[in-house]
């Protein structure tokens, strides 16, 4: 674990940053009024609802609602986790992440940095060995890659040799070891150390950001294994990676859908025919944690699997690990191709357009698949029968989390088989929720906007001009303090916060609150569009007033109802200054 980013650097960083720039490099803004605009790259539109605010550092779509900070949009948009989004501002600004870390854990990130400059000098090594060496060209050639393929996707070759890399990179012994813990070298029960990958075609295996975290090495021709892998190391874990989706995202400004297929020269050799959105997962089953990252950055994934039964098979694995991470408005299909292909064979034969088109015509929606898999391992004309598909059923629906697709799947399940629901399932199904609005980052409905009363008014002005925070006396705060209202503690909090760092734009005070309780509601106030904004703060004035005058009220009431005698001369004078 990498240590905390100190909070002054993140404040610091988004009062430097702006985000027109961060968006404008990745989805061109035109200037409207006060602001930029363009369609929104988290959904379809033809017409720009896609609104960034320079003065707030904030985005608004008016279409599907999404909205953040400089840091959410590289979040959403470039598929980065937050230390991830925070590096790559600071990259902008040619700036180092300072991290707050026990020696230990400065330790551990300086080892990982010096591990992904290793895996990037053998990368580079293996290109140009296979520069060099006529036989595995004419490999590339014979399956039908072309030069520049090689090139996007860094293939490389490693030659015959027991100490390629250590002869190259692992001159010392802390480079060795460095080499080893990468995967790179293996270090037999004598002690001997060599080179994992002999003799092989090399393909780097890049993260989102890529770089080299690992390589699937090929055997030419035949040899077992086919393809050897790196291990899990500290910088490469299988489970979480997919090959190809560097280069997906780098080719695509915007991707609106991705094909997971099975293997290396399946995504290079359909990036090379123009399908430029698929991806491997790393030898294994895709996982939970895939789909996830799969649907942070598009709404559909298409899996496409060979026609043979390890084909079928690793078709059911992924359906299962899909069903807890589906959400509701995303779609999963599945493809199976004719026995004997695989999508590398198949483009290569028919062409990029057939391949899509079978891609778009053949592929069943998961439901439909799930359906008919469970259909053929009952007999669905015996009671026996229907009472085993429920059976096999049921624990499937039970991992979806996302309710409406759950309450339409069990309903397809059930008619399927020409049976209500409550046979199939039991008095209203699994527990269907009622029916609610889905939550999904994508094609969202807009939101009803959070109806705008004071207190909230008072939050929209501070966020989105935070130097309001100054204009208002002590006095006024703690009289502020004492109306009992259910938002007036956060609101004190927000202008002690202010108060103590009157540097923070409206982008470094949301990042104080990202993760916490009060995230989705700020980002909400954040969109709050103001008349104009030169009348902001007329509008927090307006709002703050309104807040004192039923904090007074409220003060008055009790103090009236206390005995005189028990008042104090100032609660004496406060009731004779305000006396409605
Ligand atoms: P395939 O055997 O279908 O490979 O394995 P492929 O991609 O069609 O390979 P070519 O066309 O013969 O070169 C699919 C994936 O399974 C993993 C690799 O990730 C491979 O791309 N695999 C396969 C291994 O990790 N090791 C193996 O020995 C074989
Ligand atoms: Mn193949």
């Amino acid at each position: 674990m990498a240590g905390l980013i100190p909070r002054y650097f993140i404040d610091d960083l988004l009062a430097r940053v702006d985000i027109v720039d961060v968006i404008d490099a990745r989805v061109p803004l035109k200037k409207a009024g006060a602001n930029h605009k363009a369609c929104c790259p988290f959904h379809n539109e033809k017409t720009p609802s896609f609104t960034v605010s320079q003065t707030k550092q904030f985005y608004h779509c008016f279409g599907c609602g999404a909205h953040g900070t400089a840091v959410n949009f590289l979040m959403e948009y470039d598929n980065l986790e937050f230390p991830e989004a925070i590096e790559e501002l600071a990259r902008t600004l040619g700036l180092e992440v300072p991290r707050e870390e026990s020696a230990g854990q400065q330790q551990q990130r300086r080892q990982s940095a010096d591990l992904y400059d290793l895996m990037q000098q053998a990368s580079l090594h293996y290109q140009s060995e296979l520069k060099r060496h006529s036989q595995a060209i004419d490999y590339l050639k014979q399956r039908g890659l072309s030069g520049s393929t090689a090139k996007d996707y860094g293939i490389g070759f490693v030659p015959e040799s027991w100490d390629y890399l250590i002869k190259r990179l692992g001159k010392n012994d802390r480079t060795q070891q460095q080499l080893e813990s990468a995967g790179m070298l293996i270090r037999n029960d004598s002690g001997r150390i060599y080179d994992r990958f002999r003799n092989r075609i090399m393909f780097p295996i890049r993260d989102p950001r890529g770089k080299t975290i690992a390589f699937g090495g090929r055997v030419m021709g035949e040899g077992e294994p086919k393809y050897l892998n790196s291990p899990e190391t500290p910088i490469f874990h299988k489970g979480r990676e997919l090959y190809g989706l560097y280069e997906a995202k780098r080719h695509n400004k915007t991707l609106e859908k991705i094909v997971v297929v099975e293997g290396y020269m399946d995504v290079v050799m359909l990036a090379q025919h123009g399908v430029r959105y698929a991806v491997a997962s790393l030898g294994t089953a895709c996982t939970a944690d895939h789909i996830q990252r799969l649907f942070r950055l598009v709404d559909d994934v298409l899996f496409c699997f060979d026609g043979d039964r390890a084909g079928r098979d690793a078709a059911w694995r992924a359906l299962n690990n899909c069903l807890p991470a589906l959400q509701n408005g995303k779609q999963v299909r599945f493809l199976f191709l004719p026995e004997g292909e695989d999508p590398d064979s198949m483009v290569q034969s028919e062409g990029k357009e057939a391949f899509e088109q079978r891609l778009a015509q053949q592929s069943q929606p998961l439901s439909e698949y799930l359906i008919d898999r469970l259909k053929a391992q009952c007999d669905t004309q015996s009671i026996d029968g229907i009472s085993r598909y429920a059976a096999l059923a049921k624990p499937l629906l039970e991992q979806i989390q996302a309710d409406t697709f759950k309450r339409l799947l069990t309903e397809e399940l059930a008619r399927a088989v020409q049976r209500p629901v409550d046979q199939l399932f039991g008095q209203g199904g699994l527990n269907a929720p009622p029916p609610t609005q889905g939550n999904t980052t994508q094609k969202k409905p807009p939101k009803a906007q959070l109806s705008i009363t004071p207190p909230r008014l008072v939050i929209a002005a501070l966020l989105a001009q935070p130097s309001l925070a100054q204009t208002v006396t002590d006095e006024d705060l703690a009289l502020v303090a004492s109306l009992d209202e259910r938002a007036v503690p956060f609101i004190l909090e927000l202008f002690q916060l202010l108060q103590q760092h009157p540097q923070l734009n409206t982008a470094a005070l949301l990042d104080r609150y990202r993760d916490t309780p009060f995230d989705s509601a700020l980002m909400e106030l954040a969109s709050y569009e103001f008349q104009a904004a030169d009348k902001i703060a007329i509008e927090f004035q307006d709002a703050f007033s309104n807040l004192l005058k039923r904090a007074r009220k409220q003060r008055r009431q009790t103090l009236i109802q206390r005995p005189l005698s028990t008042l104090s001369d100032a609660e004496k004078s406060f009731l004779k200054q305000f006396k409605d």
